[in-house]
């Protein structure tokens, strides 16, 4: 943010105390947290106009419990998080004579939908129960991307109405990875989605007509359940693959419905779903009734080394779940924790402990006395709060075992600087997360990852902490950022040749005695800037190392523009996957001035090393969006493998040869992998196995299942 502003901003809002917003329900609230949404510096412009910057403007914006009556509707800015009391969640309620089309509309006007970041909303319900059934009226547009958050929200509209709409992302295409802890209750519609990509976790829908129109290219369920309405998902519009795990449809007409399709688009994989009557419909005809205790497949399906896919209308497969990954049945999914059973008096502030200064100021070393309080009060059960502001690292923080931490969303910034972090050949993590061999709780939610500047030798963050129960180990909604903003040297100097760039060696290091729960996660690494008008080109280099074998979750995650890898399975085992969404840094391909694995030069074992390309071959050494590698017992729903350009310019046709190398590894399931632009899907080794031509559909190329040695 501008200095000239910094101390006359304020991020958090209470509507109540600082706006005067109205919960009794009996005054129009709608001016009130309008306001408190726009407020700026009180010296400065309002967030409205962006000039703060993205990264400049975090706005908490708390509501406290009640019914806010609302007239019209508010708009959001990038920035602004709305949050309710977890306790007693908050009722947005319209008002008769609403006067727009939606309540809420979250998507920033002022950029394009797949730069809508840093939004979020939490512990609240949105209820159009008092606007007449037959008028038209959507609870919430959510035309947003990556690094952002709908959690613990209820939809609350009338039954038997053919107008109300609970969520919609009609203003933009959007790049979203996650929404979940959502009910949605009554109304024609739940959610009517046109976009790119997204797993929907523990959502559910009650006597809502059509639960979800399906509109995207990989779309995955998890968790869900559909209850008393018509149509479970129309997934018509799921252009590459829909996948349906772990959910339960009861009196529902059909729980889904699809388009007849030829190719190997319009794909569908059920694993463990309970449903009576029609389960899938295809072009109107019942294909699917009753329960699918184990895996059903519609679409392209593959086994080992077998280059010949069969084209399925609707084939049973075994899935052999481990049982360290389940909760019962289902796999284990948590909701993310509002730690609202701790006192106020339980919450350490970061900034606020006498005697041990903390500053995160984005100027002062809070190395030392951040490391003191970590481990002064592991024992506490303290809550550990981190506000809005960049904490400068200049060695390693060491998260003990007993940390709980949350930060203030998207604004809670730890930062890397200095020599201790500049060796590529001898990688120092920035967050430590426990040694080998421990074992408890280590848990991070709201908080962003970052360099302040070019370390080649940074690892952001290592975990080596194993949980005792499931999710005692996690990160929600947690994110790292590798230059494009404010406050790092990276956004500055990383901007034309990325051999000059190497921005940090990886971003997040799973090790092997590790066992961890991630939900909401975005590895990125910068292709543009969020703050400023610099060419970001910037090597990052690797994303995603998973080494963990007790049991590893990883659900709704990114992991986008690093070189090696964007996901890296290296000896991995047990391991459960919803939703990996990947891209290509945009200057690699033809014409690139750096061919992997250059600019990096000191290969670790995991990584891979290219051999198999010709030394000139630009398309070939590119980022593998996975590797998988002495492996075993991996779960892996919902792939995304998106190349859109070469050299930082336009390409056309294949822009990279190979997307996903698998190796010497046992019982690999793969479910709804899809590529965009890429010639080879699949190489087992340095073997092709299945081309993205064999397979067209969707966004370039569908594989409903890929069984590798299972
Ligand atoms: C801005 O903050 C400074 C420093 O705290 C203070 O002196 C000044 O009065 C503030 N300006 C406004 C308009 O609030
Ligand atoms: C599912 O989400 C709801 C909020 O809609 C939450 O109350 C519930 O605890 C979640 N269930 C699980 C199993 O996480
Ligand atoms: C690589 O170099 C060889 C030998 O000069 C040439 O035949 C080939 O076309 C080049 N390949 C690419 C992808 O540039
Ligand atoms: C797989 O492992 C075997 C034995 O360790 C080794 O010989 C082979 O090269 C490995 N395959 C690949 C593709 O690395």
């Amino acid at each position: 943010m501008d200095s000239k502003y910094k101390d006359n901003y304020t991020v958090f809002r209470n509507v109540v105390k600082d706006f005067g917003a109205d919960n009794t329900g009996q005054k129009d609230a709608a001016a009130a947290i309008s306001a408190a949404i726009k407020a700026g510096p009180s010296n400065g412009p309002d967030r409205s106009s962006n000039s703060m910057g993205t990264t400049g403007q975090p706005a908490i914006i708390y509501l406290p419990a009640g019914t806010y009556l609302m007239k019209s509707s508010l708009q959001l800015y990038l920035g602004t998080v709305i949050i309710g009391d977890p306790t007693n969640p908050p009722v947005l309620k319209a008002s008769s004579d609403f006067a727009d089309d939606h309540i809420i509309y979250a998507k920033d006007p002022n950029f394009g939908g797949t730069i809508n970041f840093y939004l979020g909303i939490k512990n609240i319900i949105i209820d159009s129960t008092g606007v007449g059934a037959d008028k038209s009226i959507t609870l919430l547009d959510w035309t947003v991307s990556q690094a952002t958050q709908l959690t613990n929200v209820g939809f609350n509209m009338p039954t038997n109405s053919a107008k109300h709409v609970g969520l919609t992302t009609q203003y933009d295409y959007n790049s979203n990875l996650i929404l979940n802890d959502l009910w949605f209750k009554g109304g024609a519609t739940g959610m009517k989605l046109s976009g790119q990509q997204w797993v929907f976790k523990n959502i559910s829908f009650s006597g809502t007509t059509t639960g979800v129109q399906a509109g995207g290219t990989d779309i995955v369920f998890l968790g869900c359940r559909f209850e008393q309405g018509t149509l479970g998902i129309d997934a018509q519009g799921t252009s590459g693959s829909l996948t349906v795990v772990d959910t339960t449809g009861v009196g529902m007409g059909t729980l889904i419905s699809s388009s007849s399709s030829n190719t190997a688009g319009n794909s569908i994989v059920l694993d463990n779903v309970q449903n009576s009557g029609a389960t899938v419909k295809i072009g109107g005809q019942t294909t699917l009734s009753g329960n699918v205790a184990n895996t059903w497949v519609h679409g392209h399906l593959y086994t080992s080394n077998n280059a010949k896919f069969q084209s399925q209308q609707g084939q049973t497969v075994t899935t052999s779940r481990s049982s360290s990954l389940l909760s019962g049945k289902n796999y284990f999914t948590m909701a993310p924790p509002t730690y609202k059973e701790y006192s106020t008096g339980q919450v350490l502030n970061i900034k606020n402990v006498p005697g041990i200064p903390v500053y995160g100021d984005g100027e002062t070393d809070d190395t030392r006395n951040i490391n003191l309080i970590l481990s002064r009060y592991k024992t506490s059960c303290s809550l550990m709060y981190f506000p809005a502001g960049t904490y400068i690292v200049t060695d390693t923080i060491f998260v003990p075992a007993g940390t709980r931490i949350i930060g203030d969303a998207y604004a809670s910034t730890i930062s890397a600087v200095g020599s201790n972090f500049e060796d590529e050949s001898a990688p120092r993590a920035m967050i430590l997360v426990g040694y080998p061999g421990d074992v408890g709780v280590a848990q991070f939610s709201d908080m962003v990852f970052t360099v302040a500047d070019v370390l080649p030798g940074c690892k952001l963050v290592e975990v080596n902490i194993a949980a005792r129960s499931p999710g005692d180990v996690g990160f929600w909604n947690s994110h790292f950022r590798i230059g494009g903003a404010a406050g790092s040297q990276v956004e500055s100097l990383c901007t034309d040749d990325p051999n000059d760039c190497k921005a940090a060696w990886g971003l997040l290091h799973l090790t092997s005695t590790s066992s961890a729960y991630i939900e909401n996660m975005w590895g990125w690494t910068a292709d543009h800037d969020l703050d400023g008008d610099n060419p970001q080109t910037i090597s990052t280099g690797r994303g995603l190392l998973v080494e963990g074998t007790a049991a590893t979750w990883l659900i709704g995650t990114g992991s986008e523009h690093n070189t090696l890898y964007q996901y890296n399975f290296q000896y991995a085992r047990n391991v459960f996957t919803a939703m990996q969404q990947s891209e290509t840094p945009y200057w690699q391909g033809a014409g690139s001035r750096a061919l992997n694995p250059a600019p990096w030069q000191y290969l670790d074992s995991s990584d891979p090393d290219f051999s198999n390309c010709a030394a000139n071959d630009s398309k070939c050494r590119m980022a593998l969006f996975e590797r998988i590698y002495g492996s075993s017992d991996l779960f892996l729903y919902g792939g995304c493998n998106w190349v859109f350009f070469n050299n930082n310019g336009d390409c056309s046709g294949d822009c990279q040869t190979n997307a996903i190398d698998i190796a010497n590894s046992t019982s690999i399931y793969l479910y709804g992998t899809n590529t965009k632009s890429t010639t080879n899907m699949i190489l087992e080794g340095t073997k092709v196995i299945a081309t993205q031509s064999d397979n067209a559909g969707g966004w370039g190329g569908v594989i409903a299942g890929y069984l590798y040695d299972s």
